[in-house]
């Protein structure tokens, strides 16, 4: 059964951003992941390329330098990326849902202009800083501060996790200007990384998506102008969670996308592989297995394709989209690790071997249930949601 037959809403710019996505990544990724994966270089040249061709601002207006798309356009693309290479579809997300959709929503005129166009052109790298070393999933308690003295905001603190942390031109960055306020002391600002203050720290060695460099961020006297603030003050951690809504369907079509390729590699596996007189496909124990990660797949295509349709009708109704987006994410990250598990263990000792990207896919898929709301922070969101508690 194909693609299309399980989700047959796609007009003819999906289909088209999707297949141009599929050729690029099948042509000028996938050669490269497994080398970039072992060296954890940043692939500043196929990531320029992918800006070039708007897939760094696919949802952004073309006045901003985007592609003018729709929220399923950019889920098609970043899943067709992440079959080649998760790390790329991280860089890519990041840009897309926790840099480009908070400034497109909440931005000024000149912020948009100034932080939003040379990312979503390609043409800068943007990054997004919430999580802290003593605040990770408890986002509401940082420590970092933002010290405002006449037009400016001095800021001084240590921020974590920063995906693209290593090599970001501009970061959409969360920090507390009032602590008695608790949540609503925090103000987000936008940050250019080439000011004074501004010190890119310890560099993350990770299990997966090793291409896409993780770090922390010092800041150090770093002085931000009151037009630099993003939102009004207090308005910070409001603002991070409209924004990880958007991310986290990004990270679902992330794990879709790495699920698919370690679904493929395993179907093409067991129709080759022969042991004990047949095709290794042909005995139950497979073939069961198959059909177990072929049915979690598609549940997530839709959940991921339907969040996508929610955060798209949302631009019109302004409604959130959160529930949406939590049950996508938890469910499509819960999936790839047991798609990703299962396709190691159908290939065996080759499984293992790093000739195959199968152990690839399996270290990738891992960081789908932690970062952007781990599976038990879905499970709080979906069950407060659901129980009116919010
Ligand atoms: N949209 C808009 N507003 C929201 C919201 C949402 N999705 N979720 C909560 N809010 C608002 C609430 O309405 C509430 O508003 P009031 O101040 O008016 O009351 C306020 O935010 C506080 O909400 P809660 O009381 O629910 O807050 P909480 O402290 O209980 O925390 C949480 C909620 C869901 C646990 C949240 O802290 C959370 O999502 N934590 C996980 C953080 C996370 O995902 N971190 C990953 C960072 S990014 C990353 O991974 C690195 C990277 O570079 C990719």
């Amino acid at each position: 059964m194909s693609e299309d037959m399980l989700f047959p809403y796609l007009t003819q710019e999906h289909e088209m951003i999707r297949q141009t996505a599929r050729d690029f990544a099948q042509k000028e990724i996938a050669p490269i992941a497994a080398e970039f994966d072992e060296s954890g270089e940043f692939p500043y040249k196929t990531i320029r390329k992918m800006g070039e061709m708007g897939f760094m601002g696919i949802e952004v207006p073309e006045e901003y330098g985007g592609a003018g798309m729709d929220t399923l356009a950019y889920v098609l693309a970043l899943e067709e990326i992440c079959k080649a290479d998760a790390s790329h579809g991280t860089i890519m997300s990041v840009n897309n849902s926790l840099y480009a959709y908070g400034l497109l929503k909440f931005g000024t005129e000149e912020q948009k202009q100034k932080y939003l166009f040379p990312v979503a052109s390609g043409q800068a790298i943007g990054a997004y800083s919430l999580t802290e070393p003593m605040s990770g999933s408890d986002a509401g308690t940082m420590r970092s501060r933002a010290v405002r003295k006449g037009d400016e905001y001095i800021i001084n603190g240590r921020k974590s996790w920063v995906t693209s942390g290593p090599v970001a031109d501009y970061v959409v960055l969360f920090t507390m200007t009032d602590p008695e306020k608790g949540h609503r002391g925090i103000t987000a600002f936008l940050i250019d990384a080439r000011k004074p203050g501004f010190i890119r720290s310890k560099k993350e060695p990770k299990l997966g998506i090793r291409a896409s460099a993780t770090s922390e961020i010092v800041f150090e006297d770093y002085r931000a102008g009151v037009e630099d603030r993003l939102g009004e003050e207090g308005e910070g951690f409001k603002i991070a969670m409209t924004v990880l809504d958007a991310g986290r369907i990004g990270i679902g079509a992330q794990a879709l996308g790495i699920a698919e390729a370690a679904y493929a590699a395993s179907l093409e596996y067991a129709r080759q592989r022969e042991a004990f007189g047949q095709k290794i496909g042909q005995f139950q124990g497979i073939a069961f297995q198959l059909a177990d990660m072929k049915t979690q797949i598609e549940a997530s295509r839709l959940l991921v394709y339907h969040a996508a349709l929610a955060k798209e009708r949302s631009k019109k109704t302004g409604e959130r989209f959160t529930l949406e987006a939590s049950i996508a994410k938890l469910y499509a990250s819960e999936m790839a690790c047991f798609v990703t598990d299962a396709a190691v263990q159908i290939h065996g000792g080759m499984g293992y071997s790093k000739e195959l990207p199968v152990e690839r896919y399996y270290r990738d898929a891992r960081i789908t249930r932690i970062y952007e709301g781990t599976s038990e922070i879905q499970r709080l969101v979906i069950s407060r949601l659901e129980l009116g508690l919010r």
